[in-house]
């Protein structure tokens, strides 16, 4: 029970990775406060989360809106007891060719995966230096944070920005005893990327992607982020935890 008296922060919470990580972090003891767009979606993890015995509250929240973020993280720092971890995992993506973007399409990307990483994060580092005893943060960021794939400009950008901010956060906070990493999935299913597999050109062409020949599940994720969020991981700092089945290991010639 790695997370006993923690309390765990998670946005995006209730979609493929970040709803199985809630489960993992609420079976290693953690209180849970459960963030997404939709409150009501929010409030049904909340609650399956509670009937297997976990404890979880939820909160809406759109990762964009900054107000909301601080107001969000302080009500959870009271309403749990104690914040202790932070998972910034809200993300979204685009699939249309570089040429055919449109800026607004672009902004929307970066406004969520890295703005809305780096509000969170921000807020929540804020609450961890006024309670004094320091934290760990994971951000989601993604293979795409290493390597690019076609039509896809804006979350490759993104997700490279949220491989330099875990570092940047962690030179600046590391003083104050909290820890950032980052994780990188390879392709995993999830609602995100669901309708790869639906389509079976589509889906051969996952399998080749990795070494492995298969895509990732959640579980398989979720194991990363709560080694990164314990202290499991008390000497590891600014780093991207890949888990990619080979994606980036190489090419098959
Ligand atoms: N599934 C993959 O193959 C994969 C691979 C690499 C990285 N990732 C990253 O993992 C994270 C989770 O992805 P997933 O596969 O679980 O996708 P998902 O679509 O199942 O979940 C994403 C969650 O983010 C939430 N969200 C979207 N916009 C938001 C906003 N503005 N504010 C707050 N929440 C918002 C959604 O409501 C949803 O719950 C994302 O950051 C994604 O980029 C996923």
């Amino acid at each position: 029970m790695r997370f006993e008296d923690k309390g765990v922060i998670i946005t995006g919470a209730t979609g493929g990775i970040g709803r199985e990580t809630c489960f993992q972090f609420a079976a290693e003891g953690a209180s849970l406060a459960v963030t997404d767009l939709d409150l009501e979606l929010a409030e049904r993890l909340a609650a399956e989360i509670r009937a297997q015995g976990g404890k979880a509250t939820a909160y809406q929240l759109d990762v964009t809106d900054v107000d909301r973020t601080v107001e969000v993280v302080a009500a959870a720092a009271a309403d749990l007891g104690s914040l202790d971890v932070a998972f910034c995992n809200a993300g979204i993506r685009e699939i249309v060719p570089a040429q055919e973007l449109s800026i607004e399409e672009f902004r929307r990307v970066i406004d969520v995966n890295v703005t809305g990483v780096f509000t969170t994060a921000q807020s929540v580092a804020k609450h961890f230096i006024a309670a004094g005893k320091g934290g760990a943060i994971v951000n989601t960021a993604s293979t795409l944070g290493v390597v690019a794939a076609n039509a896809r400009c804006a979350y490759a950008s993104s997700k490279h920005a949220v491989v330099g901010m875990t570092k940047a956060l962690a030179m600046d906070l590391s003083l104050h005893n909290i820890r950032v990493n980052a994780i990188g999935p390879g392709v995993i299913r999830t609602p995100l990327t669901e309708r790869y597999f639906q389509d079976p050109e589509m889906h051969e062409k996952i399998k080749r992607l990795h070494a492995m020949g298969r895509a990732g599940y959640p579980p398989e994720i979720a194991k990363g982020v709560l080694y990164l969020a314990s202290e499991d991981a008390s000497f590891c700092t600014g780093t991207h935890l890949v888990i990619d089945g080979g994606w980036t290991a190489g090419k098959t010639m």
